[in-house]
């Protein structure tokens, strides 16, 4: 069920799913990658663990939640989280991130670690961007205000999904475009603009003391197993969950074997 709440004058858009059984466990929120909406939860929202609700929000300048604080940065879209658990009446949430969403919850780790009760950190990655990365960033802006939007995701899709993704599912290669078609040239923008401002967070993993699980594709091409590895060995008594057959977009790509490993780790 799609939803929404204002905060300072912006709207907040997110999709909500609750699984039948009672009474509820607790609640978990899932931050979506780049350049796609919470919509690319889907196969998360239409299971979900046992006694949990799922909260997927749009980022701002994504999906539905508009319109894109001018300089904003992943803190902003932290605090955005945590309007959200403040809106749904939660204290605390476990907060499960892919990709650029796992920056959004690195990010919240830092404004408000009080409010994290598990972390699930999906194909995403600690570190800044390096040089090499922010320039490739520059030149995605020029294509951005050149081509446009699809023009973007059209180049990421080879790298967003895996091999076999790509070789034998047509269906979420074309729903994957889809979303990412959808999403505004002014969202994309402001967010390639978080993406390359982001600080390095690798120093917060010796120090989490939630129950944490990371999970990659071991197909994926961006931040693949050897940087999930990393991350688990550096994050006390994490749980590492590798997916056979999924790329970058591990949860669409696999979302049979992604569902029941956020469902072992819930539960
Ligand atoms: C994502 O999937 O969110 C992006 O690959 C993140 C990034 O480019 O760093």
């Amino acid at each position: 069920m799609r939803k929404h709440f204002e905060r300072a004058g912006r709207l907040v858009s997110y999709l909500e799913a609750e699984s039948p059984a009672a009474p509820r466990r607790g609640t978990l929120v899932l931050v979506h990658a780049f350049p796609l909406s919470a919509e690319m939860w889907e196969p998360q929202l239409a299971a979900p663990p046992a006694g949990w609700r799922v909260v997927a929000p749009d980022l701002a300048g994504f999906g539905r939640s508009f319109p894109v604080p001018a300089s904003a940065t992943f803190e902003d879209d932290a605090r955005d989280v945590v309007a959200l658990l403040d809106h749904l009446g939660e204290t605390q949430a476990a907060i499960g991130g892919l990709s650029m969403g796992g920056y959004v919850a690195f990010a919240l780790l830092r404004v408000a670690p009080e409010r994290v009760r598990a972390l699930v950190l999906a194909d995403t990655r600690p570190d800044a961007d390096s040089a090499e990365a922010r320039r490739s960033r520059q030149a995605m802006l020029s294509t951005l205000d050149r081509d446009g939007v699809e023009t973007i995701v059209e180049g990421m899709l080879p790298r967003l999904l895996g091999a076999t993704t790509l070789d034998t599912r047509p269906d979420v290669v074309a729903r994957v475009r889809e979303i990412g078609r959808r999403q505004p040239a002014d969202g994309v923008r402001a967010a390639i603009h978080r993406l390359m401002g982001r600080p390095d967070s690798t120093p917060l993993l010796p120090a989490l003391r939630c129950p944490a699980l990371v999970v990659a594709g071991a197909e994926d091409a961006i931040t693949g197993p050897d940087l999930a590895r990393r991350m688990q060995g550096e994050i006390p008594g994490a749980r590492l969950v590798l997916l056979e057959s999924a790329g970058h977009l591990s949860n669409l790509e696999q979302p049979g074997a992604f569902n029941a490993a956020l469902g072992e780790f819930l539960g």
